[in-house]
């Protein structure tokens, strides 16, 4: 019998300095990336912003936006780098994330995906989010438009 052991990634709070890193993975990893202008702004708004990290290598990052007076949380970007995808990094950075909105006090946590990301749409599934609805034309593509499904998880169902 063997052990497959998967790398741990360490969190930390991204900072400005972490910009550069982060938008080099951003415009490798979406067809439609957001822009360092967005990136800036979740620091500045005061969004959790984390980072994740192997040793010295930058592997991925995650932005949340939590509503205490709604008690609702927002997973509004979840990204590991391209030559670290399928190596259980993304379902890592999700379950920190959702350590963050347990102790952030949030009873429910939203998202956003894209039908046509179906490694993100399984990941979340696997997690227990269900999908609650599909906002039209939600999404910038290369070349037009795409719909949102919109994902929920009561975060007391996972404790
Ligand atoms: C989506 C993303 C965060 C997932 O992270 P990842 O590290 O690649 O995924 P993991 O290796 O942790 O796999 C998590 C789950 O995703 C699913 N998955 C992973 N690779 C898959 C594949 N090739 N096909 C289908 N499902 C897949 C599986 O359910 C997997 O769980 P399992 O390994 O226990 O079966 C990552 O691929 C990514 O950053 N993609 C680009 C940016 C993006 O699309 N972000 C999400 C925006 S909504």
């Amino acid at each position: 019998m063997s052990t497959v052991i998967k790398p741990v990634l360490q969190p930390r709070p991204m900072t400005e300095a972490d910009l550069p890193a982060v938008m080099a993975i951003e415009t490798r990893a979406y067809p439609v990336p957001w822009t360092l202008g967005i990136m800036r702004d979740c620091l500045r708004i005061g969004y959790h912003c984390w980072v994740y990290e192997q040793g010295s290598a930058l592997i991925g990052y995650a932005i949340l936006s939590t509503s205490m007076d709604v008690g609702e949380a927002h997973i509004l970007n979840l990204c590991v780098r391209p030559e670290s995808q399928g190596a259980g990094m993304g379902r890592q950075m999700l379950e920190h994330m959702l350590d963050v909105v347990r102790h952030s006090g949030c009873h429910l946590i939203l998202l956003e995906a894209r039908p046509s990301n179906p490694v993100a749409v399984q990941l979340y599934r696997s997690i227990g989010f269900e999908q609650i609805g599909r906002r039209k034309r939600y999404y910038p593509t290369p070349t037009g438009r795409e719909d949102a499904l919109v994902f929920a998880l009561d975060i007391s169902s996972l404790y």
